[in-house]
C-alpha cells in the first residue's frame, strides 16, 4: 500500500494518474500507479464543465469516494476545488478533513501560492497530508489569463523556488509542478527533501501525472505536454457504433443473450 510517507521511498520515478470514478481506479491501480489524484481537472475530464472553477466540493467528495471505494493499494489524493480553500483558515482544514473522514482520501492537494502556505501547515498539523501544487494553477485562470506556461521569467521562476521551500517546510508531503521549464522543475527538485511530481514540467521530477482522459486518448483535445498512450475514445466509438448498428439490424440481441420461458407458453 502506498503512503504518503512510502513515496519518498524506492528509485523509480513516481507515477500517477487522475481517476474519477471506481471502475477506472481499479484500472489504474491494478497498473501499479502509485497514487490516483481526484483532480478537480474532473470539471472538463468528466463533468462537462469548461473548466474547473464550477467544481464543488460535493462533487469531489462523491467522486473520491467513489474512487476510493475501488480495491487497491494506490495512494487517494483529493483535489480541493476552487474556493473551497482560501477563504478562510477554520473553513479550509474542515472542507479538507471532510474529504478525509467522509470520503476516505489518503491526502488532499491544494493548488498553492504565498497564501497556503499557513493553511498546509494546520492541515498538516492536525493530521491532514497536503501535497502541495505550483507552476500553472489552472484556478487561477482568471488571474493568469490562460493555461501559460509558468516560472519562465528569472523572477517568477524564483518564486516557485522559494514557494516550494516554504510548502515543503509548511509539511507538504509533496509538490506538483506544472507546465513550468523542465530547468526550473530540475532546481526545484533538487532543492527539495519532499518530491516533486511534473506535468509538462520535464524529466527532471522525482514523478510525473497526467490526466487520465490525456493519457488514454479519451478525450477530443490534451495539453502540448501530455502523451496519448492509447485510443480509448475510437475503441469507445467504434464500440458504440457497432452496438447501434447490431440493434438496427436485428443482429442484436440474438438467441444466446435472451430467455424464453416454457411456462408461459399460455400467456395469452
Ligand atoms: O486536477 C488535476 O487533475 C490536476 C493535475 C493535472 C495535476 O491538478
Amino acid at each position: 500500500m502506498t503512503t504518503t510517507r512510502g513515496l519518498r521511498e524506492g528509485d523509480d520515478p513516481i507515477t500517477m494518474l487522475t481517476a474519477y470514478d471506481a471502475p477506472t481506479a481499479a484500472i489504474v491501480d491494478e497498473a501499479g500507479i502509485d497514487v490516483v489524484l481526484v483532480g478537480d481537472s474532473m470539471g472538463n475530464a468528466a463533468l462537462g464543465y469548461d473548466s474547473t472553477l464550477p467544481v464543488t466540493l460535493d462533487e469531489v467528495a462523491s467522486r473520491t469516494a467513489a474512487v476510493a471505494r475501488a480495491p487497491g493499494d494506490a495512494l487517494v489524493v483529493a483535489d480541493m476545488p476552487f474556493l473551497s480553500f482560501g477563504v478562510d483558515e477554520a473553513e479550509s482544514v474542515r472542507n479538507a478533513g471532510r474529504l478525509l473522514k467522509q470520503a476516505n482520501a489518503d491526502a488532499v492537494k491544494i493548488e498553492s501560492g504565498p497564501h497556503t502556505v499557513d493553511t498546509t501547515r494546520r492541515m498538516t498539523e492536525v493530521g491532514i497530508p497536503v501535497m502541495a501544487h505550483l507552476g500553472l494553477t489552472p484556478q487561477h485562470v482568471n488571474r493568469l489569463g490562460g493555461y501559460t506556461r509558468q516560472g519562465t521569467e528569472q523572477d517568477a521562476a524564483e518564486e516557485i523556488i522559494d514557494l516550494a521551500g516554504a510548502h515543503a517546510d509548511a509539511g507538504a508531503f509533496a509538490l506538483v509542478l506544472e507546465h513550468v521549464p523542465a530547468n526550473l522543475a530540475g532546481a526545484v527538485t533538487e532543492a527539495l527533501d519532499i518530491p516533486t511530481i511534473g506535468i509538462g514540467a520535464g524529466p527532471d521530477c522525482d514523478g510525473q501525472v497526467l490526466v487520465i482522459n490525456d493519457a488514454v486518448g479519451l478525450g477530443e483535445w490534451s495539453p502540448p505536454f501530455a502523451k496519448q498512450f492509447g485510443d480509448v475514445r475510437g475503441e469507445m466509438v467504434d464500440a458504440v457504433e457497432a452496438y447501434r448498428d447490431a440493434v438496427t439490424s436485428g443482429e442484436f440481441p440474438a438467441e444466446e443473450h435472451s430467455h424464453v420461458e416454457e411456462a408461459l407458453e399460455d400467456l395469452y
